[in-house]
C-alpha cells in the first residue's frame, strides 16, 4: 500500500475525538462568505442514525435505488471486479451495500472498510466477521479525506478495488472530486514496493447520483416527514453540545434547493431572525434570512462523470443504472 498517499490511522478502538481541528474548521466556515460548515460534521452518532432514517424515506430514492442496482447486477459487477481482490470500502457505513457486493465476489482476499463513524464501523465489522468467517476484515476508523495508511493483509490479493458507494462523491466540488479520485487511483495502481507489488491494476466501483427532474431532487432533500431537516439542524445541536455554542434551534430553518447552473443540491440552514450566536470566544451576527451552507450534493450526467474520472486517471469500463436512470454505479480501472 502506498504510504505516501495514505498515513497511519489507529485501530477502531483508538479513534481520537473530533478535537481542536473541529473548532477551527467551524470558526473558519462561519467566518467565510457565504458562511458554511463542512458536511463531514453531520455524522456524529445522532447524525449517522438520522442519515439511516433518511435512507428509508419514500422521497429519498438514492439508497434504495443503488441497492437495487447492485442486487440486480451483482454477478455482472463481481465478474468485472474479478477474484481474489483486496476490497477497500470508503464510507461504507452500516455495510448494507458492501454485504451484497462481497456475497457476489469470488473468493475476496481481504476487506478494508474505512469509515469515520466508529459505532457503525464496529458494528458492521462484528456482523461481517460472522457472515464472512473466511474473509479477513481490517477496519480503519478514519477520515478518508485525510491521508490514511492502510493495514497490510495477511493474504496477497490480485488487485485493489476501491468501493465508494452512496454518491458521497457528490459532496465534493468537481475539482476536489478530481483531486480525490486521483488519490484513489494511486491506491488502485500496482505500484507498491517490489516485495508487496500487486500483479494487476485495480479499479474503482463508485455510486454517483444522476441529473434528473429538479422536483424529484428537491423532494428527496425536503422530505415531508422532516427527517432531513432534523439531520441538518443536528449540526447546530452538535456545535452546541461539543463546542459550547449557543445556537437557538427554533430560530433556524432547513432548506434544500437545486442549483441547476452548478448541477447540485444545496443544503442550507436559514436564520429566521436577526441574531447573534457565540461559538467559543467568537460572536457571529446573522441577518434574518441569511444562510449557512452545510452541504453540496452534485448530480452528474453519466458521460460527465466518466470524463471526470478519466481526468483523474481512470478508464471507464461500465455503468449500471435503474430503469428510470436515477442513479449510476460505475466501474473504472486504472489506466
Ligand atoms: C451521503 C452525501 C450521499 O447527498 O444525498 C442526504 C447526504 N444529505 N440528505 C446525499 C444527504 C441530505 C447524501 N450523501
Amino acid at each position: 500500500m502506498t504510504a505516501e498517499t495514505l498515513t497511519a490511522i489507529p485501530p477502531v478502538s483508538e479513534l481520537p475525538s473530533a478535537g481542536s481541528d473541529f473548532l477551527e474548521a467551524i470558526i473558519a466556515g462561519l467566518s467565510s462568505n457565504p458562511r458554511s460548515v463542512p458536511y463531514k460534521y453531520f455524522y456524529d452518532e445522532r447524525g449517522a442514525a438520522l442519515f439511516q432514517k433518511i435512507c428509508e424515506l419514500p422521497e429519498y430514492y438514492i439508497t434504495r435505488t443503488e441497492i437495487d442496482i447492485l442486487d440486480r447486477n451483482r454477478a455482472d459487477i463481481a465478474s468485472c471486479l474479478g477474484p481474489n481482490i483486496e476490497l477497500i470500502g470508503l464510507g461504507t457505513g452500516a455495510g448494507t451495500k458492501t454485504r451484497i457486493l462481497i456475497e457476489a465476489l469470488e473468493t475476496p482476499a481481504v476487506y478494508i472498510p474505512v469509515d469515520i463513524s466508529e459505532k457503525q464501523l464496529r458494528e458492521s465489522t462484528v456482523l461481517f466477521r460472522k457472515i464472512f468467517p473466511d474473509l479477513e476484515i481490517l477496519p480503519v476508523c478514519a477520515d478518508y479525506l485525510q491521508p490514511v495508511v492502510l493495514p497490510s493483509p495477511s493474504r496477497k490479493a490480485v488487485r485493489n478495488v476501491v468501493y465508494f458507494p452512496g454518491s458521497t462523491i457528490g459532496n465534493f466540488e468537481p475539482t476536489e472530486a478530481e483531486e480525490f479520485l486521483r488519490r484513489v487511483a494511486n491506491v488502485c495502481r500496482p505500484n507498491g514496493l517490489p516485495a508487496v507489488a500487486l500483479t494487476e491494476p485495480g479499479g474503482l466501483l463508485i455510486g454517483a447520483d444522476l441529473k434528473k427532474d429538479p422536483r424529484v431532487l428537491e423532494a428527496a432533500y425536503n422530505d415531508s416527514a422532516g427527517v432531513t431537516a432534523q439531520f441538518n439542524l443536528n449540526l447546530l445541536d452538535r456545535l452546541n453540545r461539543e463546542l459550547g455554542a449557543d445556537f437557538d434551534l427554533d430560530q433556524w430553518r432547513h432548506r434544500a434547493i437545486y442549483n441547476s447552473t452548478a448541477g447540485r443540491i444545496e443544503m442550507h440552514l436559514i436564520s429566521e431572525i436577526d441574531q447573534f450566536v457565540h461559538v467559543n470566544d467568537q460572536k457571529f451576527h446573522f441577518r434574518r434570512g441569511e444562510k449557512i451552507i452545510t452541504e453540496f450534493s452534485y448530480k452528474y450526467a453519466p458521460e460527465d462523470f466518466a470524463a471526470l474520472a478519466g481526468k483523474a486517471g481512470f478508464e471507464f469500463v461500465r455503468v449500471w443504472t435503474d430503469a428510470a436512470r436515477l442513479f449510476g454505479v460505475f466501474y473504472f480501472t486504472v489506466s
